[in-house]
């Protein structure tokens, strides 16, 4: 049992049930300046101003001043690719000498170059690999995570995948949810096939991965070159016709219609939306679908950035993640996010703060327990450095400024 006390500001604080907070309400982040929070049993307990603090309430609790500090929910991370076999580097030095993302992909670079090692790795050396990334995110402040398969790309490999998140879940204290990302490329072998390995996909993978319990989500990669807005369609249906919910990876180089189907398939999420037109904003509008943008991604390939405040001002309700994986995003630093949303995208911080917490874990259907201050939610949380205002987190980057995570009630020790 813990109480902190003389929080300089509590945030995300949360006394009505909200789920999800839509556009143009981003901008307001409930919070309490001068606050206390007390955590027992892994949860938050209670929270309140320090003008009606009663220190006898507290007998018994391990008291920590927080003078000067900010304390928030943990980053929910809802879009990453956490397990791979090894980083591409040497891709990175072919993009400095000119070549592109695409064209690296088209070489046999990029996601194949990713499935072929992962072929190559016994489900140990993922897991140990993946779980040393995840206790790095953790100590970084990411408190709950989404992780998908798709550098498998046969049966077998994909499960493989699946099952080292499984166990990542059961071994690593926070919310994971899996997503079955089968549709990330075509494999090298169903090139001149696609639609081949789309009905593989469809009578093969699904049914097994839903069988075998291994996912909550169906992903799709639609996008020129990768999946059409056709194929993505049949395969949300064969995922949605085993229970399994749509996130999508759309809208990343090419505007072709992937939205308005996504939106039509009741996606919790689309993700990425790098470009984007009209008739998708249109779609999104009214919908309950989250538009999850990766800045990280856009920075690292030197893409345009998500336009979040378009989506705001349409009252979408966006989200923010990593998108953390070996080709577009080598990093899963939410602290990184921050920056680039407010910098690049000229989020404010109170709505950069609402999209990596109480949207992400809408984005991942865990917004009932986690991603806000709230009595009986998870004590995932984060105790910043001293600092004068929110605004110091996104402005000083490179660095999280973070001084303890919170896992469960207890410190994470780094
Ligand atoms: O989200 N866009 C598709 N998939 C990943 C990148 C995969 C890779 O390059 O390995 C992404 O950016
Ligand atoms: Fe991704």
């Amino acid at each position: 049992m813990i109480v902190f006390t003389h929080i300089k500001s509590l945030l995300q604080t949360r006394t009505e049930p909200t789920l999800v907070v839509k556009g143009r309400a981003m901008k307001i982040l409930p919070h309490i300046n001068n606050a206390w929070m007390s955590v027992r049993d892994e949860k938050i307990e209670g929270f309140g101003s320090m003008d009606d603090f009663q220190p006898s309430d507290f007998d018994g609790y391990e008291v920590i001043d927080a003078s000067g500090r900010f304390v928030l929910p943990a980053w929910v991370d809802s879009h990453t690719h956490l397990v791979f076999a090894d980083w591409r580097n040497q891709e990175f030095e072919d993009r400095i000498k000119g070549l592109t993302y695409q064209e690296i992909a088209e070489r046999g670079g990029g996601i194949l170059n990713s499935a072929q090692k992962l072929n190559e790795q016994t489900e140990d050396q993922l897991y140990d690999a993946a779980f040393a990334r995840l206790q790095g995110l953790i100590n970084k402040g990411t408190g709950a995570i989404e992780i998908k398969s798709g550098y498998g790309l046969n049966l077998e490999a994909e499960l493989k995948m699946l099952r080292v998140i499984k166990r990542l879940r059961e071994n690593v204290p926070i919310p994971i949810k899996s997503t079955f990302l089968g549709a990330h490329a075509f494999p090298e072998d169903f090139k001149h096939r696609q639609d081949e390995y789309v009905n593989h996909i469809i009578e093969v993978m699904i049914p097994e991965v839903a069988s075998q319990k291994l996912a909550e989500y169906i992903d799709v990669f639609c996008e020129e070159g990768y999946f059409s807005v056709a194929q993505t369609e049949r395969i949300l249906s064969a995922g949605a016709a085993h229970g399994l919910k749509a996130k999508v990876h759309v809208n990343q180089f090419n505007a072709i219609g992937g939205i308005e189907a996504s939106v039509k398939h009741k996606a919790i999420s689309v993700d990425h939306l790098e470009v984007l037109d009209d008739r998708d904003i249109h779609a999104l509008k009214g919908s309950s679908t989250i538009a999850v943008a990766l800045p990280s991604c856009s920075f690292f390939l030197e893409i345009p950035y998500t336009p979040a405040r378009a989506l705001m001002e349409n009252d979408i309700a966006v989200a923010l993640a990593t998108d953390f994986n070996p080709g577009s995003t080598p990093s899963g630093n939410m602290n990184f996010v921050f920056s680039l949303a407010c910098i690049k995208m000229k989020m404010r911080p109170e709505e950069a703060v609402n999209a990596m917490t109480i949207n992400a874990a809408a984005a991942m259907e865990i917004s009932d327990r986690c991603g806000a201050i709230s009595t009986g939610y998870l004590a995932n949380f984060i105790v910043t450095e001293r600092i004068n205002a929110l605004s110091f987190l996104p402005y000083a980057f490179g660095e999280g400024h973070l001084s303890a995570v919170y896992i469960n009630g207890k410190k994470v020790e780094a």
